[in-house]
């Protein structure tokens, strides 16, 4: 049973939804490679322990390339759940016809949110005795058993029973007739880190933590225990348990520093933007706001349809290049609202209208949001997240 959201709460009129065909009037825009996304979780999938299945963490948006659209070809790549991180996220997706069972990794308290979350199929992410109470009292009700995973917190500090206490608090929730527990789980803080197959790592610590209370409570067989993300994965098969949580590396990226032997992920984002103006200026002449570049020769300048109101983070400005046709040139002077500059005097072919490649690969350049994260001082998952709608997101295959 699908349950409406009063017009006020439902954000599904606002959504945009992938564009088959590229508007010609498009200043600037994100293709999204839907065959690297399925790709990118076979090649994940078969890097898995037997048996481990892969959910695709598709929250915020599939990281900014359109859930529905990464859901699809994660799906057809052999992904078996789906994680988002709110409830309406989890309702857009069974609005689309998506019927795997999906995951709310956000934390869902009210009886309202909980009785729409399961109305509409969805596990909640359980952290406290209370919440199992209302999922229970709900399961009651309607009949038929509340499906949930209980997460437990060995070192984030963040959504979680205590560990110290889970024991305890699970032989109370075993008495509740009315839920049906699907999942244990944990998330790792710092499985990205370089130290995190050290003995006494964090991750080490966490993963430890996680067994020991497995160990300490009788799991039936349907009960699946995850705790690994992309970097988590990576590490090795002791992290793979039942399930994987997988976000960034679907999306074609490799948290860890280190080259991994035979991974090789495609990016599924590009990210472009046309030229709307070119212009020469004489040696000497300040560029943008503030004039933080001043051409040292006679430079000829495109202007690019695309600024921070896009969401390319300011902090970028003078820090990136962007390619064309296999060639890398240099954005100068401060990133504005709309617009930004870039110094093409060393092209032969870049005229009004071309199209530049912001984020993507072409022959054997390639600009990745690892690359703009490391100059702006942040991570690639708040580079993806941060593309506004004014870019539409469109299908490249
Ligand atoms: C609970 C949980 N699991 C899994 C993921 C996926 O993480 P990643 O994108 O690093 O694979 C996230 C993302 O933040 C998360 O919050």
């Amino acid at each position: 049973m699908q349950i409406r959201l009063n017009n006020q709460d439902n954000h599904l009129d606002s959504y945009m939804g992938i564009e088959g065909i590229l508007d010609p009037t498009q200043r600037s825009w994100i293709e999204v490679d839907g065959n690297a996304i399925e790709s990118n979780v076979k090649q994940l999938i078969a890097m898995l322990k037997k048996n481990c299945q892969l959910m695709a963490v598709v929250k915020a948006d599939g990281y900014g390339h359109d859930a529905k659209f990464v859901s699809e070809y994660a799906i057809k790549g052999g992904a078996s759940q789906l994680g988002v991180a709110t409830l309406k996220e989890g309702i857009k997706l069974r609005s689309f016809g998506i019927n795997i069972p999906i995951l709310v990794l956000g934390n869902i308290y009210r009886n309202e949110e909980l009785l729409i979350c399961f109305k509409n199929d969805l596990m909640p992410t359980i952290s406290s005795i209370s919440e199992c109470l209302i999922c229970n009292n709900i399961g009651k009700k309607y009949g038929k058993k509340f499906n949930i995973h209980l997460k437990v917190d060995t070192g984030m500090s963040r959504l979680g029973f205590q560990s110290d206490q889970f024991v305890d608090d699970f032989a109370k929730i075993k008495s509740f007739e009315n839920i049906l527990i699907k999942g244990i789980y944990s998330h790792l803080s710092t499985a990205d880190e370089d130290d995190a197959l050290d003995a006494n790592s964090n991750t080490q610590l966490q993963m430890n933590k996680f067994k020991i209370l497995l160990k300490k409570i009788n799991i039936e067989k349907d009960i699946q225990i995850h705790l690994a993300n992309s970097a988590g994965m990576l590490l090795g098969s002791n992290f793979h348990f039942d399930m994987v949580r997988i976000g960034l590396s679907i999306y074609g990226y490799n948290p860890l520093k280190k080259i991994i032997d035979n991974l090789s992920l495609k990016p599924a984002l590009y990210l472009k933007a046309k030229v709307a103006f070119v212009r020469t200026i004489r040696k000497g002449v300040g560029v943008s706001y503030g004039k933080k570049f001043v051409s040292n020769r006679e430079t000829k300048l495109a202007i690019l349809s695309i600024g921070y109101a896009d969401g390319i983070l300011r902090n970028l400005s003078g820090k990136i290049n962007v390619i064309h046709n296999k060639k890398l040139y240099p954005q100068v002077g401060s990133i504005t609202m709309d617009q930004m500059i870039v110094d093409i005097t060393d092209s032969r072919d870049i005229v009004v209208g071309s199209t530049m490649l912001l984020l993507g690969s072409d022959g054997n350049k390639t600009i990745s949001p690892v690359d703009w994260a490391e100059q702006s001082n942040t991570i690639p998952w708040e580079i993806l997240c941060s593309f506004k709608n004014r870019l539409p997101r469109v299908q490249v295959n």
